[in-house]
């Protein structure tokens, strides 16, 4: 899908789909949608009179033109109430409009700007929200479909501005949401490609491949190599699997930069729980265990277009978690990369264990700051539910970017804390700690627990077990792999002082 911008008037675009829009509970429309409706001879108000077309966000209708303008259809969205709105309305409306306009079979959609004429949002960032959502509204994951493919038919999205003093603005939003939409598809591909096919092997070459194609390093280590470096903890997760585990690392040097940003991402290509095997119910799922590795993986395949003024490791620790005959059993203790010794006391904790190794990997290499997104806990999916991702940090202000960043992104993120009192629960009777403490506090549990390894390095941890997989679409996913976290990590290198 192309994105282009035009500074024009809405009423001459010719196009398959106009899209306009509409707040809430608004009888006669104003600005661009007024002027459209003035060229349809007052056919929008009369949608909104005699349809009942209430504007509610989201909700769209499609109006023939009969050649009284160029376009050939005008699809009308709703964008919620004027004082709720934010840029977020327009990720949702844009998905929404952009969705109509494929029903309707388009191929060449031009749009109004949703909520440039709103005071206070800035019109860069509604550009690259009505990209993104856009881009990702149409998002279908078509890989393994060979009858019933129903491709999107939109080809390209024009934006249409009459106000030149906001153009240069509205074509860098447009650039930078062409990233963050690429990356958000790239990290979806990954997350719902199945495990049979998206195995550690597999994310290792496309790291491999990302690597060639962008001008980075990239470094892979075997089993015998993870051995050799002492990451027993990635070792023990994945000596139940007969796929080799990979600990992937991708390297991104800024010209004159001292500053390194390590970015980690939960690769487990299928979590069955281990020994500690999962119920059959919705196991499925869990090939979306790796979504942290792929947001990482499309991070670093968009940095060179980022170019943040810091240096960026990427890492991703992939293997399965798989309960065969060498697995590692319930009790084991095993001896982490930074020397701490954990009591596996649960299988099914694997995602800190193999974080553990990549976290301590990350300071070992001179991380100055570390982010790791992690399908971490189910205790978070009870805690805030599919709409927002659990964050957790050691760092006031690298939190607050953070959560700034995912409400901007719509993508966002609640900040639980480290409550040192809580440190007992990790502590194991056989070794310095257990990876499975009980019940309570799951997610905080499991973000202390990583924060063992992280020595004094400013860290946030990041769990997308929620949002990250949907049984049921909203606008800007379909069921399925989300790659929540994907436009945070992407947004904060772009954002990086
Ligand atoms: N990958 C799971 C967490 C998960 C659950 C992600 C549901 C997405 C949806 C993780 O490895 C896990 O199994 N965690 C356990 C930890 C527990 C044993 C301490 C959990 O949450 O039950
Ligand atoms: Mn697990
Ligand atoms: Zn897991």
């Amino acid at each position: 899908m192309r994105f282009s911008v035009s500074q024009g008037s809405l009423t001459e675009a010719s196009c398959d789909a106009l899209i306009v829009n509409l707040f809430q509970d608004v009888k006669h429309p104003g600005g661009g949608t007024g002027a459209v409706d003035r060229a349809l001879g007052g056919a929008i108000t009369q949608l909104i009179a005699d349809e009942g077309f209430e504007g509610k966000l989201g909700q769209t209708a499609a109006l023939q033109t009969y050649g009284r303008i160029p376009a050939t259809k005008v699809i009308l969205v709703g964008l919620g109430k004027a004082e709720e709105f934010t840029t977020d309305g327009v990720r949702r409306a844009s998905a929404a409009a952009a969705k109509r306009a494929a029903d309707a079979n388009a191929k060449k959609v031009s749009t109004i700007l949703h909520g440039a004429g709103i005071g206070g949002l800035d019109p860069g960032e509604c550009t690259l929200a009505l990209v993104e959502g856009a881009a990702l509204g149409l998002y279908k994951f078509l890989k393994y479909k060979t009858v019933d493919r129903k491709e999107t038919s939109v080809e390209e999205v024009e934006i249409v501005e009459m106000d030149a003093s906001k153009l240069e603005a509205i074509r860098a939003g447009a650039a930078k949401g062409e990233i963050t939409s690429d990356a958000t598809i790239f990290a979806r591909d990954l997350v719902n490609d199945p495990s049979n096919s998206a195995t550690p092997t597999m994310l290792a070459e496309t790291a491999r491949k990302i690597a060639e194609e962008n001008g980075l390093e990239c470094s892979v280590l075997d089993r015998e190599q993870i051995a050799e470096s002492g990451m027993n903890l990635l070792l023990a997760v994945a000596q139940g699997s007969a796929q080799p585990p990979k600990f992937i690392v991708l390297r991104y040097s800024s010209p004159g930069a001292s500053r390194t940003v390590a970015i980690v991402g939960k690769g487990i290509t299928f979590d069955s729980g281990g020994l500690s095997l999962k119920p059959a119910d919705g196991m499925e799922n869990m090939k979306d265990d790796m979504s942290g590795s792929a947001a990482v993986l499309a991070a670093m395949r968009a940095i060179t277009k980022i170019a943040p003024p810091v240096n960026v490791l990427g890492i991703a620790p992939a293997t399965e978690n798989m309960p065969g005959g060498g697995a590692v059993k319930p009790g084991d203790v095993i001896r982490s990369l930074n020397g701490k010794t954990v009591e596996i006391n649960n299988t099914d904790a694997e995602g800190r264990l193999v974080l553990a190794d990549a976290l301590a990997y990350a300071v070992k290499e001179g991380a100055d700051e570390i982010i790791d997104v992690a399908t971490l806990t189910g205790a978070c999916v009870v805690a805030l539910g599919r709409g927002m991702s659990g964050i957790m940090s050691n760092n006031d202000e690298l939190a607050d970017r953070l959560i700034a960043i995912g409400e901007k992104e719509g993508d966002p993120l609640w900040r639980l804390p480290l409550f040192k009192d809580y440190k007992e629960m990790l502590i194991s009777e056989v070794a310095d700690l257990k990876n499975a403490p009980g019940r309570e506090a799951g997610a905080i549990a499991g973000g202390m627990f990583l924060h063992e390894f992280v020595e004094d390095k400013p860290w946030a941890h990041i769990d997308i077990a929620g949002p990250s997989f949907l049984d049921k679409a909203t606008l800007t996913a379909p069921k399925g792999g989300t790659a929540a976290g994907t436009r945070i990590l992407v947004r904060y290198l772009m954002e990086m002082p």
